[in-house]
């Protein structure tokens, strides 16, 4: 059969007869291949017989530096190889939303060549019962060694036009409020939108959105693309026709527009599309990791999950206290001795305050400290005057980096590192040897980093190939020093924690900071898990309990959420570091509903999504890792919401005891955050509580095995 259809390929015969299905393990996906009339590679895919994706085109616009014009590796094609496959595995995670995940699908692989050039590209399908992955694979071959994209021409031609949940496309920044409108309306909203952070440098007519793109079609499909696995390759964003609803490739481009240079015995990052008629099923996904390479570290057992709180939140209160410790500018990183420099008094990171931080971790269980603002370089933002934007082996005088890891190690917390690059790229990696191995010696085992402000010194794009690369370098030399990345600013994650578990988190959306400038709607929440969270764990920064900032002084902005809806982030927004971001001393004033914060897990067994729908409200139980406790959040937009959890998932013949905490009968996220309610029942897996929540509000419970 095989050779029969090679020979057809050969042949040139129609494409009809080369056509390839492929249909999910369940039956209800159903992929179709085949070369079109001008032999270009075409896919589709149905979902129970319905439409998700009409006859699409695929390939790449390359460039030759010895030939210099660009030219079409997508058409005229013949097929060399066709060849079909299947996997049944299971394996087990690191840490996550659950101990195994199952691998299940189909596969097809195809060999093509283009016949004036004879060069070739292959094609790796792979269907499961929840969605469609693809990629291209760049075979070692004669007529082709070294080239650039000037783009890759992967289409998807979509059925309608779908209601979607979209952020504008932009190279550098993901932090964008989500709009929700139909595709239609998207390119008309679009410059709106921007306007609230403009970052793109050249915006094409149509470059419309990023993804992870969530999408739901007027006969009730829920539809996701995103993709898996970026590695040495650009970000993919997606150019739309708003009267065909075609949405197109348009990868992330280099400063010179090279949309990345690639060698040929590689392959490109898989295209996900995630498909279900009931929006439970996203969030249940596992395809995008299933999709990303096994894990490449040998011994994982230092890789811990873990909660933190920081001296952090009160920089965004602007209650007075700050990264920098000075005001003088006249320096030099690595120079100017700061000991000998007036400090203006009110810097965040010293030592006294941070001891604060670690008495309150061993007083709650917390397992660490952040602690941003330790190092030289915060008190000018400028960072092309320095040589050196920031030292990440030299405390500020009043840090005593020794003394703070005597103290926290005496108290058994660990403190986490914060390298905020400033973009300042080049400089960061010719700085991470000695960076590491500073953290390294004194006690550190987990960095946040962060990069601020445009790329130095290259104007790299954030979502490129280069940035790309950037990212996953620093992933992979941490995890050769056994430390823990939470990176911020970052191109949105792709399910890469797979294969580096010790990425254990990103920030790549708009997060609790944005509070701090009124900048979180209600919506937000019951979203992020449909977009963001697909590629990975979120450092949303949760937990904060005091939402109105006026208290500060400075700050008038107020917290978008009641209280309880902040606890419920803790299972809704999943993340192996979490953090209680408040101030200490606001959890002191609410001990009770603290405690459900000590309590919660970071880490877990088994996940179930028990109702959601993007915008309007998200419910999830999970149960903890290696215990017998489960926890629930409930979280809803600025609508109240009775959510129905049904406790089904407990085991059966048992007696638990659950601890709710409920926004009260007043509550709402505006006039009355702060009314809540905690109360104590018995449940078993017969249990199926109501529960009503305020606007902007949510619910938190804890189950414990009696
Ligand atoms: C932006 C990050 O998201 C935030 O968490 C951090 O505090 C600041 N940059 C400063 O590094
Ligand atoms: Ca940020």
């Amino acid at each position: 059969m095989k050779k029969l259809i090679a020979l057809l390929g050969w042949l040139g015969m129609s494409a009809a007869a080369l056509a390839q299905t492929l249909t999910s393990p369940n039956g209800n996906l159903q992929m179709d291949f085949h070369l079109s009339a001008d032999r270009t590679p075409v896919y589709s895919l149905t979902y129970k017989g319905k439409e998700v994706i009409k006859e699409s085109r695929m390939g790449f616009r390359l460039r030759l530096a010895a030939e210099g014009s660009s030219y079409e590796l997508n058409r005229d094609f013949r097929v060399l190889e066709t060849r079909q496959d299947s996997a049944d595995t299971t394996w087990e995670t690191v840490w996550g939303q659950s101990r195994l995940v199952r691998d299940h699908h189909k596969e097809l692989f195809v060999a093509l060549e283009q016949e004036k050039t004879g060069r070739r590209l292959n094609i790796r399908f792979r269907l499961f019962d929840d969605g469609l992955g693809f990629r291209y694979e760049f075979p070692v071959q004669k007529r082709l060694r070294h080239f650039m994209l000037d783009e890759e021409l992967t289409e998807c031609q979509l059925a309608g036009d779908h209601k979607a949940f979209w952020i504008p496309a932009d190279y550098d920044t993901n932090e964008f409020p989500i709009s929700t409108s139909k595709l239609s309306e998207v390119l008309r909203l679009i410059d709106e939108v921007r306007k609230e952070r403009l970052v793109c440098k050249s915006p094409t007519p149509n470059l419309a959105v990023q993804t992870p793109l969530m999408l739901k079609s007027d006969d009730g499909l829920y539809i996701n693309i995103h993709e898996a696995a970026l590695v040495n390759y650009a970000a993919m964003h997606l150019n739309l026709d708003a009267q065909t609803f075609l949405m197109s490739t348009h990868l992330t481009p280099d400063k010179n527009g090279v949309k990345g240079y690639i060698q040929t015995g590689s392959t490109t990052p898989w295209r996900t599309v995630i498909v279900s008629d009931d929006a439970r099923d996203i969030l249940a996904s596992n395809l995008i990791i299933n999709l990303n390479e096994p894990c490449k570290i040998a011994d994982t057992s230092w890789i811990k999950p873990m909660k933190f709180v920081g001296v952090w939140w009160e920089y965004f209160t602007r209650g007075g206290s700050t990264w920098s410790y000075t005001n003088q500018l006249d320096i030099t990183i690595g120079q100017t001795d700061y000991s000998q420099l007036k400090p203006h008094g009110h810097h965040g990171a010293n030592t006294a305050h941070v001891k604060e931080y670690i008495d309150f971790a061993a007083r709650h269980g917390i397992d660490a400290v952040l602690v941003e603002g330790w190092n030289e370089g915060w008190e000018d933002g400028s960072a092309y005057v320095k040589e050196v934007i920031y030292s990440f082996t030299k405390a500020y005088p009043d840090f005593d980096v020794e003394e703070i890891q005597r103290y926290a190690a005496s108290k058994g917390v660990k403190i986490i590192m914060h390298h905020e690059t400033s973009s300042s790229v080049a400089e960061y990696e010719r700085q991470l040897p000695e960076a590491f191995s500073f953290m390294k010696q004194h006690g550190y085992d987990a960095v946040k980093t962060g990069y601020v402000g445009g790329i130095i010194p290259r104007s790299e794009h954030h979502d490129g190939q280069w940035m790309v690369n950037h990212y996953n370098y620093v992933a992979e030399e941490a995890a050769k020093y056994q430390i823990m990345v939470d990176s911020h600013e970052a191109v949105r994650p792709t399910g890469m924690y797979r294969t580096y578990p010790n990425w254990m988190a990103q920030e790549s959306a708009r997060g609790t900071e944005f509070e701090s400038f009124n900048g979180i709607r209600q919506d937000h929440q019951t979203i992020l898990p449909f977009t963001r969270l697909m590629g990975g764990p979120m450092d949303y920064t949760p937990g904060i309990f005091e939402g109105d900032l006026s208290v500060y002084g400075k700050n008038k902005a107020k917290v978008g959420t009641t209280l309880v809806k902040q606890l419920a982030l803790y299972v809704t927004m999943y993340s192996p570091m979490q953090m209680a971001a408040d101030l200490y001393q606001n959890y002191e004033k609410y001990p009770d509903a603290f405690q459900f914060i000590k309590d919660v897990a970071v880490d877990w067994d088994n996940t179930y999504i028990l109702e959601a729908e993007p915008g309007d409200y998200v419910t999830i139980a999970r149960k903890a890792r290696g215990k017998n406790e489960w926890y629930v959040g409930g979280i809803t937009d600025e609508n109240s919401h009775e959510a129905v959890i049904d406790l089904s998932f407990l085991p059966a013949g048992k007696k638990y005891q659950a601890t709710i905490y409920a926004d009260g009968k007043k509550a709402h996220w505006s006039t009355n955050p702060k009314d809540y309610v905690i109360s104590s029942r018995k449940v078993t897996s017969k249990t199926v509580l109501k529960q009503r929540l305020a606007a902007g509000g949510g619910v938190a419970i804890s189950i414990r095995e009696l």
